[in-house]
């Protein structure tokens, strides 16, 4: 059987012009959780609300069991089963999602950290406080069968217990990780960031990248890459440089996989410019989505099947699953069935690898290995070169995803478009300015409930109306970089009207939200392929951020701010108002 599963990816290869390296079997062979017929058909008999509610549940009985019922029942009904016998057949021998992890209470978990104390509101102060409890809700542990028995579960085993992002997200997510563990640290819980890096690196030991998430359907593809950046906010909290020694080489060995099997080489006026993109050469429907992806390719003829999913695929590795920015170019920008993720070189990406470069330069520094920090230092020169060349637009102020095949930038505005600044990827420090002129050109200073994740309306969830709290994040530590009073207010004031969005949110639902809809006085969000999650790590972890950084500040009263240039002056003066009200 494995025989055949590669012959069709091999093949798969060749159909989508890719037939290259890829020598390795394909990542996840599961044919129940990744490809086959069982899938197929209980994925289009739509039984559950969300395909992810059929590929997270556990098998009851080994998976050759599960499958020779399925095919008996197949051959029994001239393999078109009936929809209640097939239901029938999922209820026997499956069981339900989250069965196989625990809660967890961080051992490292106490009341009161101090950075409580920096906030001076005092509604935001208590609000902060149960943000930090939210982490006990969070905290998920695997129970022993997942490691003594994997092939019953899409859970890939993790020996540490770790955060969820929360609501349909049961298991742990590589990118969000990044800002619970931000939040993590400020509430002084560094054995649980260090758990969780542990996993991370032995996700990459095994499979030479870290997944997507935290199970064997997301194991074709990986996230924006963060893991350099976790261990050097790990590494700056505890000093624990002994544990970094340990395992520099593993964060190299992610590197290698970004700048060999996502590299794309790029000609400008006669030099050539290696660069990053998001790219996934496998097809098939993905299999959390799978009804979704399938029928979409329906609208399309049979021969452009497998290039749609594998770009899907790409786009869902972006994080940004799913945007304008990848439907740009394509015959009708509108549809999703107009991917095309990996003929763009985007800027967050590459601002992400030219940080963990410079990071990974200076860890070998640390640990006195002058060869390798002489390479990674010239493999950052070398992309920030490549950044400026082909990303940065001096008119503009700011950079832009490429598009490989058009030979020319998408100047749509996207908080991405920030990310080098964020990234500390840049040789000018007038940067920084700049980005706050972009963002009044854009007019984006306008939007008070949040920084939108775009200016078109596409119905995708990485586009207006939509607010994502990493993307805050992108703009707001990018901006506070300058060295400008006035560009620090701003940042300062996008942080405020994210907080007031949160909090408003907070206290009308109790509940934290994955995305909010900014053009909706701040509610939750909408669009895209599910319902809105509560939990929710990430936005937790951005809001513990803002409110380490600015407590001295923030207000929950504070009344919304137009931050256009010429209301910046009188920025202050509706505090004023306020408190002479309550006064
Ligand atoms: C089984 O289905 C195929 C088409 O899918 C049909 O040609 C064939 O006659 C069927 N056989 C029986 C025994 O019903
Ligand atoms: C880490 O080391 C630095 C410099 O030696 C020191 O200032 C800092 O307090 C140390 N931090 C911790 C958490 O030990
Ligand atoms: C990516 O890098 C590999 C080796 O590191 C090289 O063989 C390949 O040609 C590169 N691919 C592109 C598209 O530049
Ligand atoms: C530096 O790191 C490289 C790659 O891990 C290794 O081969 C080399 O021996 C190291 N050099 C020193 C001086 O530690």
């Amino acid at each position: 059987m494995p025989g055949r599963t590669q012959e069709l990816y091999l093949l798969l290869l060749l159909g989508l012009g890719l037939g290259q390296q890829e020598t390795l079997p394909p990542p996840c062979e599961s044919e129940i959780y990744c490809h086959g017929a069982l899938l197929h058909q209980v994925q289009m008999a739509k039984f559950f609300q969300d395909d992810k509610h059929f590929v997270d549940m556990p098998l009851s009985r080994a998976p050759e069991q599960v499958l020779q019922s399925f095919n008996e029942l197949a051959k029994a009904h001239n393999h078109s089963i009936p929809r209640q016998q097939l239901l029938g057949f999922v209820q026997e021998h499956f069981q339900a999602p989250g069965q196989e992890l625990q809660p967890w209470t961080p051992g490292d978990w106490k009341d009161s950290p101090r950075f409580l104390q920096k906030i001076s509101d005092a509604k935001l102060r208590a609000w902060a406080g149960q943000l930090h409890t939210l982490w006990k809700k969070l905290g998920k542990k695997m129970k022993p069968e997942v490691l003594s028995h994997p092939n019953q579960f899409s859970l890939i085993y993790s020996e540490y217990p770790f955060i969820v992002p929360g609501g349909r997200f049961l298991e742990f997510y590589y990118w969000d990780s990044y800002w619970v563990m931000e939040g993590l640290l400020l509430s002084e819980m560094p054995e649980t960031v260090k758990g969780m890096l542990l996993n991370f690196l032995r996700l990459v030991e095994t499979y030479g990248h870290v997944p997507n998430g935290g199970r064997v359907y997301y194991l074709q593809r990986s996230q924006p890459p963060l893991l350099t950046l976790m261990m050097a906010r790990y590494v700056t909290h505890t000093n624990d440089t002994a544990f970094l020694r340990e395992h520099i080489g593993t964060l190299a060995l992610e590197l290698d996989f970004w700048a060999e099997k996502r590299n794309i080489s790029i000609s400008s006026g006669g030099s050539s410019y290696a660069l990053n993109r998001y790219h996934v050469p496998y097809g098939g429907p993905r299999p959390e989505s799978y009804s979704k992806d399938a029928e979409l390719a329906d609208t399309l003829p049979e021969g452009a099947r497998e290039a749609l999913w594998a770009e899907l695929k790409a786009g869902a590795e972006s994080g940004w699953d799913f945007s304008s920015r990848w439907l740009v170019g394509g015959t009708n920008p509108n549809s999703l069935s107009s991917i095309r993720t990996s003929k763009l070189v985007p800027v967050d990406l590459n601002a992400f690898l030219c940080q963990a470069e410079e990071l990974m330069s200076h860890f070998y520094s640390i640990l006195g290995n002058d060869s390798q920090a002489t390479k990674y230092r010239n493999l950052r020169a070398q992309r920030l070169a490549a950044l400026n060349t082909v990303l940065w637009d001096e008119e503009k102020g700011a950079w832009f995803d490429y598009d490989l095949e058009n030979g020319k930038k998408n100047q749509e505005f996207y908080p991405s478009n920030l990310a080098p600044l964020w990234a500390g990827c840049f040789s000018d420090p007038a940067v920084a300015d700049k980005a706050l002129k972009y963002l009044e050109d854009n007019r984006i200073l306008a939007f008070q409930h949040g920084i939108p994740t775009s200016l078109l309306k596409t119905g995708q969830q990485w586009d207006f109306p939509n607010a994502w709290a990493p993307l805050q994040d992108l703009v707001i530590r990018g901006l506070d970089k300058s060295h400008s009073p006035r560009t620090q207010e701003v940042a300062f004031q996008l942080a405020q009207n994210w907080i007031r969005t949160n909090f408003d949110v907070y206290s009308r639902k109790s509940a934290m939200y994955e995305k909010y809809d900014i053009n909706n006085g701040g509610e939750p969000g909408g669009g895209g392929e599910y319902e809105v999650q509560e939990g929710f790590g990430w936005t937790n972890g951005v809001v513990l951020m803002l409110l380490d950084r600015y407590g001295d500040r923030l207000r929950s009263g504070a009344w919304p701010v137009l931050l256009e240039p010429h209301c910046l002056a009188a920025a202050l003066l509706p505090n004023l108002l306020l408190s002479l009200m309550l006064w």
